[in-house]
């Protein structure tokens, strides 16, 4: 069932408590991604509009329950002011008279932000009072932090309680038509690029891909696993040999499903890899096995031409993970190829938040793709097909 949007209810003149996912990352005070600012904007321009007095929160960090200085909001405040063009009051506080005061002042059309939810404990606790506290503040609330909505914490769950209506912002709304109904009846074929680490971060999500994709592609360390799966030898490269019975049982259901698995043809593998130096030895590329002594990094030249033919004929692309170190340059061509050809493409394309969106910022192909996620724990658990307390809490269409 579908939840109701700022487009289905009248906020004019309303206090509107807006939670946002401002939790971006800040170097010596100064935000190094805004992304996920100007993903909110269009709620709250739209809000600014229809002359609602609106009150924004989130969190950034993770403080645990502590007032920590370089996890203030007072950076974002600044930034999403000029970025409106519009003056934005930041409150040094989220709750209490003081804070009560202050909102009071808001008029219609005024923004506020009040200070980092999570400098209370009781934000992550869901705590009942805390979420009326916050409450207090508003006669209506939005949910627009897609990135927070796999939480039920106070500001993202507890706090609906307390308000009516509640619904959610343009970015939610963007985030689970992309990562929900245009993957759940995609346009075909629709095909899947898996990578990461681990199989047991991306299990749930494989299995939630093999009812809808025509093709799974799965590169990056993910990909080990399967090739000792297949029998194959891997070197010194990252594996979780716990998951190996789970990666068979993952190919036969694609076998049984008509999915096509593919995984990666050749490797780059190197020796002594030093991550924090970014340093190696003896790079070599592998068809097939991997010698002892060597660890896969990224994919090879033959994986990359595969990938690209199979991308090349799909109608719709979603991806999630690198396939490979792509932090370190000589190791990132794989996951950067990958990253040009969905570019390239003409298909819809979607990429499932996280480091895939780190990794295709990097490779300067971002303007090029349908959609970024700005969720990384949230894209994947809705993926893997969960319901996200963050949203089930707002108000269902009729
Ligand atoms: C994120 O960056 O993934 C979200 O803001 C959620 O943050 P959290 O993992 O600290 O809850």
């Amino acid at each position: 069932m579908s939840i109701q949007t700022i487009k289905d209810v009248d906020l004019s003149g309303k206090r509107v408590l807006v939670r946002c996912d401002f939790n971006v990352p800040l170097k010596n005070g100064v935000i190094t991604d805004d992304s996920r600012i100007d993903a909110a904007i269009p709620t709250i321009q739209y809000l600014v509009d229809q002359s609602a007095r609106v009150i924004l929160c989130s969190h950034l960090g993770r403080p645990k329950g502590q007032q920590v200085a370089e996890m203030s909001l007072a950076p974002v405040a600044e930034a999403l002011s000029s970025k409106m063009k519009l003056p934005v009051t930041f409150i040094e506080d989220c709750i209490g008279p003081e804070v009560e005061q202050e909102v009071a002042k808001i008029g219609e059309g005024e923004i506020a932000l009040l200070e980092n939810v999570r400098f209370y404990s009781a934000e992550e606790a869901n705590g009942v009072e805390f979420a009326a506290s916050l409450a207090e503040l508003a006669d209506a609330y939005v949910n627009d932090a897609f990135g927070t909505a796999h939480r039920a914490h106070a500001s993202t769950h507890g706090v609906t309680k307390h308000l009516s209506p509640c619904v959610s912002g343009f970015l939610i709304e963007k985030e689970l038509a992309y990562l929900g109904e245009k993957t759940a009846n995609p346009e075909r074929p629709f095909t899947v690029i898996l990578g990461g680490a681990k199989v047991s971060d991306k299990i749930q999500v494989i299995d939630a891909l093999l009812e809808k994709a025509d093709t799974i592609i799965i590169g990056g360390a993910m990909a080990y696993t399967f090739a000792l799966a297949e029998g194959r030898t891997i070197g010194e490269s990252l594996s979780e040999p716990d998951y190996i019975e789970t990666a068979k049982s993952a190919l036969e259901k694609a076998k049984a499903k008509g999915v096509r698995f593919i995984l990666p043809l050749d490797n780059l593998g190197v020796k002594d890899l030093d991550f924090g130096a970014g340093t190696f030895n003896d790079p070599k590329y592998f068809e097939g096995n991997i010698e002892d002594g060597w660890e896969g990094v990224d994919i090879g030249p033959k994986s990359i031409a595969l990938f690209k033919e199979v991308v090349a004929s799909a109608k719709t692309v979603l991806w999630n993970g690198p396939m490979g170190i792509f932090e370190i340059d000589a190791c990132n061509k794989g996951t950067f190829a990958v990253a040009e050809t969905i570019a390239e493409s003409d298909a819809i394309s979607i990429i499932g938040g996280g480091d895939s969106v780190k990794a295709i910022k990097m490779s300067g192909f971002s303007d090029s793709v349908t959609f970024m996620s700005t969720g990384g724990g949230a894209s994947l658990e809705f993926l893997e097909g969960k319901v996200l307390p963050g949203v089930d809490a707002l108000d269902k269409k009729a």
